[in-house]
């Protein structure tokens, strides 16, 4: 039996079958015809109350055919039309136009000079060795051979994790010594480049995060010569073929003798005796003669062999090199100082 709405769903049906939509802008119409907020389908769901009870369900199905062969339809039409426009922009592509210019991302300065550092010691066989920042009490200190009572252990100074007396954020790189020096038997000639943390109020000066670079050579008949020869060629390497240095004693827990190294900047202008405090001298690193307890404590016979280590911070060498007045600057990353460093070397 024929009913009179059907015919109305047939029509519709019909007309979303054959439309003719050849532009991105009849297709929006489309859209908005029959799949829009306010499409002409809707209205005709209100008919549903004058269909006779047995032909409610094929209503029902009509309604819903409407509905997914205008989403077919508009599919079709989108993917033909994208495509066409795709092929169209192929088509208009000029192959002999110079390439856009990349933005590419620069190095951080503090990255720089110490990627300078790690190739200067790796070309004398130092290997590199990435430790952890939550380091436990006894790499950080214990094994450092430094005391229970020493000021470095504080609270004031170092960080602490929250609810632990053990763990904490490692105060220099040190630790790497005791991590490798358990973990590896000697000859031991390796490098800890990495991050450090102190509870110091940030300013120009000092930051609470920096980093450092740790150098450790533990073999049989390692001397104190041996150190001031490969810190002179680092110093050489790094800071140029004329340069001096000095060794002046000093005191760390974990070596015996202790040394500070100074390199000679010059006095030549005003800013030289502010950066050198009027001496002309530059102190670049600790170093010493690893102190046989350190051994000891990582199960090394210090009977059968002997070391040395060195420590020196980077932010100060990198604000050396590129005239960073502010350490600040270097952990702000903001990109129109990082930009500067673009073709830095
Ligand atoms: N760990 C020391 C510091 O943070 C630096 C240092 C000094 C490291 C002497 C060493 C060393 O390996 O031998 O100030």
């Amino acid at each position: 039996m024929s009913n009179p709405i059907f015919d109305k769903t047939d029509q519709m049906l019909a007309a979303i079958k054959s439309a003719s939509i050849t532009s991105l802008e009849e297709l929006e119409t489309f859209r908005i015809k029959y799949l829009g907020s306010k499409n002409i389908i809707k209205p005709l769901f209100a008919e549903m109350r004058n269909v006779a009870n047995e032909d409610k369900k094929e209503f029902g199905q009509r309604m819903n055919a409407l509905k997914v062969a205008a989403e077919e339809v508009f599919h079709t039409n989108k993917s033909t039309l994208s495509q066409a426009a795709s092929k169209a922009s192929y088509d208009q592509l000029d192959l002999t136009a110079p390439p856009a210019s990349q933005n590419i991302g620069s190095r951080h300065p503090v990255s720089l000079v110490m990627n300078r550092i790690i190739n200067i010691f790796e070309k004398i066989g130092f290997a590199v060795e990435e430790e952890r920042e939550i380091e436990d009490d006894w790499h950080n200190f214990t094994a450092m051979n430094t005391p229970e009572d020493h000021p470095a252990r504080d609270m004031q100074d170092t960080f602490y994790l929250k609810n632990s007396v053990t763990n904490l954020l490692r105060t220099h790189t040190s630790s790497v010594q005791a991590r490798v020096m358990t973990s590896t038997k000697p000859p031991i000639r390796i490098i800890a480049p990495g991050r450090v943390y102190r509870n110091e109020t940030i300013s120009a000066r000092s930051h609470c995060q920096f980093h450092q670079v740790e150098g450790l050579y533990v073999d049989k008949n390692v001397s104190f010569a041996d150190m001031k020869q490969t810190l002179l060629y680092f110093a050489r390497e790094m800071y140029g073929p004329d340069t001096k240095i000095r060794l002046r004693p000093s005191y760390f827990p974990f070596t015996e003798p202790s040394a500070e190294m100074d390199v000679y900047w010059g006095l030549e202008s005003e800013a030289d005796y502010r950066i050198t405090k009027g001496t002309g001298w530059l102190e670049i690193l600790g170093c010493g003669m690893v102190d046989p307890n350190v051994l000891k404590n990582c199960n090394i016979d210090p009977e059968e062999y002997t070391g040395f280590a060195f420590g020196m911070g980077i932010e100060r060498q990198a604000m050396l090199q590129y005239k960073i007045e502010d350490i600040r600057l270097l952990f702000e990353n903001d990109v129109r100082f990082l930009k500067q460093f673009n073709s830095a070397y």
